[in-house]
């Protein structure tokens, strides 16, 4: 008989089997990506996250149609505006991308770890869900917690919310007075924002190596500057600044102006603990350092990020985050489970790092010269039209990005599971 009571019985059925988790909230692609899925398949064509109006362009699929207002090559304005990084800027026409009749198979365009959350994770979700009624006063708690006692810092240096997206946002409504200085290419999100608040971004081009010339960026550094951004690792271009250098660079322009370590790929380089700049907010300098758990943690999906700083930073950037509910319970319990499931990371970390190798080994074979990776992405120079050669690249179900920039064209793939590498080298190979 169909009485609510059965109703709810069923409901609980089928919450301890976790089936609402794939099924109600559409949560399949993030935690089985690659394959058959329908949303997926929608994605295909474009990366999911759009352009920011740089010229970081978008793969199209087999339509070869861009999403309105995602401007292809072109780029936005003076010549500091010639940005090639990616970022979200998804309130504008650009969301409104095309679907695509091309079946994706390997969706290596959007740097996501396809191992997807750990298995304690997902059952924390699931157990969780019984709960979710609830505002997730608790669950945020939790997180606090554990990730303060994870990092070593004090509750009043963390700020927590659906991704690393909303604090770089954040930071760029905090800081557009001002100019912000930055790189090119790198992740353009934070300087895309400060833009459309109206201030002034400098992009100082990346050195001979592809990473951060922190000489060239001090010297742009003057009265005006409001904050400095830096990926590292940086986005697109995979690479890893020298941590002395970096935390000398740091500590002489943390005096006159606030540095933000966007540290999203962190947990993906060689030696995390010796990278991440968090120990230098321990000692007081003025940094800003951006974590997430969408990378390594394979929770892109579920949107959970946060910055340590000094607590007069949290503070301010507190008023322009959309507060304490913004996580939901689901994500919280997923990211304090996700730090008790260590075996799991060092899995990830270690699939990715063998699938890494062996792109890097493909790519030397057909001697193609690729930017050495420390994180799950990899970009080389293409010897064609960028986002054709990503077209045919999706005309053959393997999704990859395409950048331009050093006015050369340039393919990132991301790292994903062995059999979506091996995809990518077949389809490479019919191509270049
Ligand atoms: C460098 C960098 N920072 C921040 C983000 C945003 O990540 P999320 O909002 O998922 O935490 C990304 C996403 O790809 C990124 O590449």
């Amino acid at each position: 008989m169909n009485t609510p009571m059965n109703t709810r019985m069923r409901r609980r059925d089928l919450l301890k089997k976790g089936a609402v988790l794939t099924g109600l909230f559409g949560l399949a692609p993030t935690i089985f990506p690659g394959y058959a899925f329908a949303s997926d398949k929608q994605e295909a064509g474009v990366s999911d996250k759009q352009e920011a109006g740089g010229s970081g362009k978008q793969v199209a699929g087999g339509s070869g149609k861009r999403p309105a207002g995602a401007p292809g090559k072109q780029s936005v304005g003076g010549p500091d505006e010639q940005a090639a990084g990616e970022g979200f800027f998804s309130n504008g026409p650009e969301a409104d991308f095309e679907t695509t009749p091309v079946e994706i198979r390997a969706r290596l365009s959007a740097n996501e770890n396809p191992f997807g959350p750990s298995s304690k994770a997902r059952q924390a979700m699931t157990d969780a869900m019984l709960l979710s009624y609830r505002y997730p006063i608790t669950d945020r708690k939790r997180l606090i917690d554990a990730i303060c006692s994870f990092e070593g810092i004090r509750e009043d240096q963390l700020l927590l919310d659906a991704g690393s997206s909303p604090l770089l946002q954040a930071a760029a409504a905090c800081y557009s007075s001002g100019t912000v200085v930055s790189a090119n290419p790198t992740y353009e999100d934070l300087l895309k924002r400060a833009q459309a608040a109206g201030g002034k971004v400098i992009r100082v081009p990346l050195d001979g190596e592809y990473k951060y010339d922190l000489p060239a960026l001090e010297s742009a550094i003057d009265e005006s500057t409001s904050l400095v951004y830096i990926c590292n690792p940086n986005n697109p271009t995979a690479t890893v600044l020298d941590t002395g250098k970096l935390r000398s660079f740091c500590e002489r322009v943390s005096k006159k102006v606030p540095v933000f370590i966007d540290e999203a790929y962190i947990d993906l380089c060689d030696d995390p603990q010796k990278t991440t700049l968090i120990p230098m907010v321990k000692e007081g300098h003025n940094i800003i350092v951006a974590r997430t758990f969408s990378k390594l943690y394979g929770m892109a999906g579920l949107r959970c990020g946060y910055v340590v700083a000094q607590p007069d930073i949290i503070k301010k950037l507190s008023f322009h985050t959309n507060g304490a509910s913004s996580v939901s319970a689901l994500t919280l319990a997923a990211a304090v489970a996700s730090y008790q499931d260590k075996p799991y990371m060092e899995y990830a970390y270690k699939s990715i790092a063998a699938s890494r190798k062996y792109v890097c080994e493909v790519l030397k074979k057909k001697a193609i010269t690729y930017v050495p990776s420390q994180t799950n992405f990899v970009i080389f120079p293409v010897n064609m039209d960028g986002a054709a050669f990503a077209e045919k690249m999706m005309q053959q179900g393997v999704g990859v990005r395409s950048f331009r920039f050093f006015d050369k064209e340039w393919c990132r793939v991301s790292v994903g599971k062995m059999e979506e590498m091996e995809m990518f080298a077949t389809a490479l190979d019919k191509i270049l």
